[in-house]
């Protein structure tokens, strides 16, 4: 494994990060029911923790808090807490009341200590808010998070998804207030969805924020020839955004120099992914017990810039693509 540091923070991060939207209890409210419960979850962090993947990333809402209780007891079982750099994230809905969604104060203070709770630990590394809330003001939240730190809560904080002058404007708050910055961005990056390399990931780089793209791997749309179906890809309508005429060249285009490389297609859109200097870790998803380790392996898999532009030239913006 590679480790890095996370933007130009000195927090040292493997290169990978395992994405655990893939685990929990898949009948649970509003779950991906392609999700892995318990059982079927613990090989995938024990796998992880072999290959020297330590930095995972969850949120509150996957599969309703169950995912983060199943992190919390693979941590203990496979590796270390402080062996882990823990991510996970804040916003979305756990309940109908004022402290279960959004990015209010009292929505942060009680979701943090919730998902504490869930996970089995007195900190996280990386609390990210998930996506912006147009419902608080910018100030709030900013305190907020600052106050999560101070107690000892939040190692460091970061974002996702969400328009650039959104995630300025929140940055200039903290900046005004004296309060704690993100110092990363989650945000979808992969062949078949660029439409924040000129704004949003050119900020981040700008400005030394590290980039931890999420479903490098088209959710495994770029991860197989076109048209063939998976569990997931078979319920999944995220997923399924992806089955449009303009997505097709460009997975035409991954089977093609993966044939040619004698890699996997998986392989092929990570390492295109990998090639992105502002990139400091793409999180990936596994379902299957090839997958991390073909992801490790492409690591080593070096794109030449002709290679690159093959596999970019049939790209089309289509514009913001939050999921
Ligand atoms: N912040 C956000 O809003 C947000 C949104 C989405 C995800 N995330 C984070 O990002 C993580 C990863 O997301 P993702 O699962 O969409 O990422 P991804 O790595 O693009 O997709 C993973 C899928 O690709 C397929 N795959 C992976 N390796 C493969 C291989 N070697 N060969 C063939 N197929 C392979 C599998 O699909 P099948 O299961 O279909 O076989 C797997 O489920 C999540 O767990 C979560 O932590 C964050």
């Amino acid at each position: 494994m590679e480790y890095t540091r996370l933007g130009d923070t000195g927090l040292k991060i493997s290169r990978l990060a395992l994405g655990c939207m893939s685990y929990g209890d898949p009948t649970t409210e509003g779950a991906h029911r392609w999700a892995l419960a318990d059982d079927d979850a613990q090989p995938f962090f024990q796998q992880a923790v072999e290959l020297g993947i330590t930095f995972w990333d969850t949120a509150n809402t996957y599969q309703a808090g169950t995912s983060e209780e199943v992190v919390g007891r693979t941590i203990k079982r496979f590796t270390r807490r402080e062996d882990i750099v823990l991510a996970t994230k804040v916003w979305g809905k756990m309940h109908d009341g004022p402290g279960g969604s959004g990015l209010s104060r009292k929505a942060i203070l009680e979701q943090i200590d919730a998902s504490l709770t869930r996970l089995g630990t007195d900190y996280v590394d990386l609390y990210q808010i998930h996506r912006f809330d147009p419902g608080t003001p910018v100030a709030e939240t900013m305190e907020a998070l600052h106050d999560i730190v101070k107690a000892g809560k939040v190692r460091y904080l970061g974002a996702s998804s969400m328009y650039a002058w959104q995630f300025a404007k929140l940055q200039h708050a903290a900046g005004q207030g004296g309060w704690t910055r993100f110092v990363s961005m989650q945000n979808q990056y992969n062949l078949l969805r660029r439409q924040d390399e000129p704004e949003l990931m050119a900020m981040c780089a700008d400005t030394g924020v590290g980039l931890v793209p999420y479903s490098p791997q088209g959710k495994g749309r770029l991860a197989r020839p076109w048209g063939e179906q998976s569990t997931r890809s078979s319920v999944d309508h995220v997923v399924q955004a992806f089955d449009s005429p303009l997505d097709e060249p460009v997975v035409n285009a991954v089977q093609k120099l993966a044939e040619a490389r004698g890699v996997t297609m998986a392989q092929i859109a990570l390492a295109w992914v990998l090639r992105n200097p502002a990139v400091s870790a793409p999180i990936v998803g596994a379902t299957k017990p090839h997958h991390l380790p073909e992801a490790v392996a492409a690591l080593e898999l070096k794109l030449t810039d002709d290679e690159a532009a093959t596999l970019e030239e049939p790209y089309s913006n289509r514009g913001p693509s939050w999921y």
